[in-house]
């Protein structure tokens, strides 16, 4: 394995020892610490085998991804993973279903719960849409992404990629930068990286800050001093209530993270961004082009094991 772990099969042994009791995957807090343990150390192992080992725990099974929102990286990477484990998969987004002849949530997926699929994946622009539809399916769910609420698949490929490249998540800090509040990637991330002990602030201008209790910056060199990762995030302009008082220019003179501002940090932070990037607005080309620093298509990797290793876990 090509990473600073090197062989750690002791611990790839626990996770045969585990049983999950996990039904759905819907927020954070459906997980315990030794859930996402056993999830990042399955994910890593996907990760070190051959792809013609891949187990087809998934034959004869029927995954059906309900993607209600745009996507890229999560919808593909739930198909990569579903057909490496052996599985079929059926892909329903919003443009060519009848939600756009005026159907409602619920009879599309009583509809779809009637065909009797193995598990649904559920992306929708509504704050616990997959909650909400969880009493009409009778197999288990699981949120890729849930209006500015949480995406705890992300969160957890997010973790794996960490420990992979930097080891336990304990004691590590992480600073989140952008536009925090409307973001679920940032939701399920303050949540998991809290829960695994890792000291976590926010970055952004005061508008696109969530009111927690969890130290605030608005000052970017500040921000970053002593962190072991950058998260940087794009403004999810699908998701302000109103225009910004901030314009996009100013957005990136004071945020947008660059090779001349990340001199503010430790010489050997980690940046990470779940994309898509908006390039020269909250991330310059010449850090998310650069290896020594960007974890960011490591993320993408990880994502369709993290997604084997979830799939595996709920089937
Ligand atoms: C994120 C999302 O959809 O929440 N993308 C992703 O799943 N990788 C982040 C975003 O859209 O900004």
């Amino acid at each position: 394995m090509n990473n600073i772990l090197g062989n750690r099969a002791a611990e790839f042994d626990d996770i045969v020892e585990y049983t999950s009791i996990l039904n759905n995957l819907i927020s954070i807090d459906d997980l315990s610490v030794e859930d996402v343990r056993h999830l990042i150390l399955k994910a890593i192992s996907y990760s070190a085998i051959d792809k013609s080992h891949y187990p087809p725990i998934l034959k004869n099974k029927t995954i059906i991804n309900l993607f209600l929102e745009n996507s890229t990286r999560t919808r593909l990477s739930f198909e990569m993973a579903t057909y490496n484990l052996g599985g079929n998969v059926i892909n329903m987004t919003l443009d060519g279903s009848s939600i756009n002849k005026g159907e409602v949530l619920k009879d599309t997926v009583l509809t779809l719960n009637a065909m009797h699929p193995d598990l649904l994946v559920v992306r929708n622009s509504k704050n616990n849409t997959a909650k909400d539809i969880s009493k009409y399916m009778d197999c288990p769910i699981i949120n890729a992404g849930d209006g500015s609420n949480e995406h705890p698949t992300q969160a957890l490929l997010d973790a794996a990629t960490i420990y992979q490249n930097l080891g336990d998540l304990e004691g590590l800090k992480v600073a989140i930068c952008g536009d925090v509040k409307h973001s679920r990637v940032a939701g399920s991330n303050v949540k998991l990286l809290r829960k695994m002990g890792a000291e976590v602030r926010l970055i952004g201008p005061e508008e696109l800050l969530p009111k927690n209790d969890l130290e605030l910056y608005t000052d970017f060199a500040e921000g970053v001093k002593d962190v072991d990762i950058i998260m940087m995030l794009r403004i999810q302009k699908e998701r302000l209530e109103a225009e910004l008082s901030i314009t996009e220019q100013e957005f990136h003179d004071k945020y947008g993270l660059n090779a001349v501002n990340i001199k503010f940090a430790k010489p050997d932070v980690y940046v990470m961004h779940p994309g898509p990037m908006n390039r020269g607005v909250e991330i310059s080309s010449d850090i998310a082009d650069n290896e020594a620093y960007s974890l960011i298509l490591k993320q993408v990797e990880m994502g369709v094991y993290m997604r084997m290793a979830i799939l595996d876990s709920l089937s």
